[in-house]
C-alpha cells in the first residue's frame, strides 16, 4: 500500500475543488489594529478578524496578561484534577457566571471543546434524550451530538414552526434538548431565543445555546443574545468562548449549579486535558470586566455604528450582501474559484484581507466573503473596502 500516494491524492482532490487551504501569514499589532503586517512587513487592513472588539490587543488586557505571566508562569501545570487548578481559573468561572447571570460556570480550553464536551456529557447523563438541532449549528455542536448514539432531529434554520412540528411528536415525559446558536457566524442571522424557550417550556425540553459569536457584543452586560432578550431565567445551558468578542482563548458553559457540576465530574474533554494557562484566564477576566463596564457599552455602540456604515457603503456599490441582522456581513459569491480570486485580489492589489469562505464551512455553491467590522475601522477604511470590493467583484 502506497500510503504517501493516498495523502497526496487527497490534496490533489482538494486543489481541484478549490478547497485547498493556504494560510496567510499576517501578524497582528496592538499599535496598528485593525491594520496588521504581512510576512514582508506590508500593512494590510484586516476585515475578517473574529476579535470583534479588538480586546485581544487592548492595552489593559495585554498588560494584565503580561503581569500574570510573570506572576504565574507560562503554563497551568496540568489538568484541573491533577495540578492545573490555579486561582485565576476559579475567578474566571465566577466572572462568567456573573456575566451570564447563571449560578455556575465551567471553563474549557476552547469553545469547540466546550461544545463537544458539554453536549456529549449531557447525552451520556440522559441516555435516551432526543436532540433537536438547528441545521446551521457549528461543526463543534455536530461533533458533540455524534459522540453518543442519540436520536436527533435537524430543524430548518431559525424555523420555529418546524422545530415545533418535530418536537410535538414526542410525549412530554420523553427527555429532549434544543441546541441552537445566538448569532450564526456564516450568515449573520440571530435566533429568536424567547420563541425557542417557549417551545422548550411547552414540550418539556432543555435548552442549550452557543453564544460564541455574540459574547461581548450584545445585551446590556455584553453577555450575548440571551442577555439582549432578557432570557437568562429561561435558558438551561449557555455555551460561549473567550476567543472572539473577548479577544483571548478558551471556552465555557454556564447554567444551574447542578447541571454544571455533573458535567464537570463526567466530561472527558474537561477532565483529561491540561487547563488554560493562568495568565490567559486573567486576560479573559479582564476582557469580561471591560465588556461589563461603561467602556464595553461604548465599544458595542461604536461597533454597531461601524457595522451599519460598512453595510451601507457596500450595499451602495451594488454587492450582494446576505440579509444579516448582526455584525457579520456575508457577501454571497456562490462560486469557490471566484470567491478565492476576489479574496486574493483584495489582498494583493488593495492590501485588504477578507477571507473567502468555502465548503465545508458553508455548503457548496454558497461560497462567500465574510466581513467583520470592528469599532476601530475608520470611515476611510470603509470607503476603501467598498471601492475595492466593487472593483474586484466586477472583474
Ligand atoms: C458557533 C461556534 N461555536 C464554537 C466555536 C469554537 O470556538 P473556539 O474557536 O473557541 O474553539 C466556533 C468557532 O468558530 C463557532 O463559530
Amino acid at each position: 500500500m502506497d500510503y504517501k500516494a493516498l495523502f497526496e491524492f487527497e490534496v490533489l482532490k482538494l486543489k481541484k475543488e478549490n478547497r485547498y487551504r493556504i494560510f496567510k501569514q499576517i501578524n497582528r499589532n496592538p499599535l496598528t489594529f485593525p491594520i496588521a503586517q504581512n510576512d514582508q512587513g506590508k500593512n494590510i487592513t484586516v476585515w475578517c478578524s473574529n476579535d470583534y472588539l479588538g480586546l485581544g490587543v487592548n492595552k489593559n488586557v495585554v498588560q494584565a496578561t503580561a503581569e500574570a505571566t510573570l506572576k504565574y508562569g507560562a503554563g497551568s501545570g496540568g489538568t484541573r484534577n491533577i495540578s492545573g487548578t490555579n486561582s485565576p481559573i476559579f475567578l474566571l468561572e465566577k466572572n462568567v457566571a456573573l456575566l451570564c447571570q447563571q449560578e455556575s460556570a465551567l471553563v474549557f480550553t476552547s469553545g469547540y471543546v466546550a461544545n463537544v464536551g458539554a453536549i456529549s456529557a449531557i447525552t451520556k447523563i440522559i441516555k435516551d434524550i432526543i436532540v433537536f438541532s438547528d441545521e446551521k449549528n457549528h461543526a463543534s455542536i455536530i461533533a458533540g451530538i455524534k459522540i453518543n448514539s442519540v436520536t436527533k432531529h435537524i430543524f430548518r434554520h431559525n424555523d420555529i414552526a418546524h422545530l415545533k412540528e418535530l418536537i410535538a411528536q414526542y410525549p412530554l415525559e420523553t427527555p429532549k434538548i434544543i441546541i441552537f446558536e445566538g448569532v450564526y457566524s456564516m450568515d449573520g442571522t440571530i435566533s429568536d431565543v424567547n420563541a425557542i424557550c417557549q417551545i422548550a417550556k411547552q414540550y418539556n425540553a432543555l435548552t442549550y445555546i452557543d453564544e460564541v459569536h455574540a459574547v461581548g457584543l450584545y445585551g446590556e452586560r455584553g453577555a450575548g443574545i440571551v442577555n439582549l432578550c432578557n432570557a437568562e431565567n429561561k435558558i438551561d445551558i449557555i455555551q460561549g468562548n473567550f476567543a472572539k468578542g473577548l479577544g483571548v482563548i478558551g471556552g465555557y458553559i454556564a447554567g444551574k449549579s447542578g447541571i454544571i457540576d455533573a458535567i464537570r465530574c463526567i466530561c472527558s474533554d474537561f477532565i483529561f486535558t491540561t487547563s488554560l494557562p493562568p495568565a490567559l484566564c486573567v486576560a479573559a477576566s479582564k476582557s469580561i470586566e471591560i465588556v461589563m463596564s461603561e467602556e464595553g457599552k461604548i465599544l458595542r455602540q461604536t461597533h454597531q455604528q461601524v457595522v451599519n456604515k460598512t453595510k451601507n457603503a457596500i450595499a451602495k456599490k451594488g454587492l450582494n450582501i446576505m440579509p444579516s441582522s448582526s455584525h457579520i456581513i456575508p457577501i454571497m459569491i456562490a462560486n469557490a474559484q471566484v470567491a478565492e480570486q476576489i479574496s486574493y485580489n483584495l489582498y494583493n492589489k488593495h492590501n485588504i484581507y477578507v477571507q473567502n469562505i468555502n465548503y465545508p464551512t458553508v455548503p457548496k455553491g454558497q461560497e462567500r466573503l465574510r466581513i467583520t467590522p470592528t469599532p476601530w475601522h475608520s470611515d476611510k477604511m470603509i470607503d476603501n473596502l467598498a471601492e475595492a470590493l466593487f472593483i474586484e467583484n466586477k472583474t
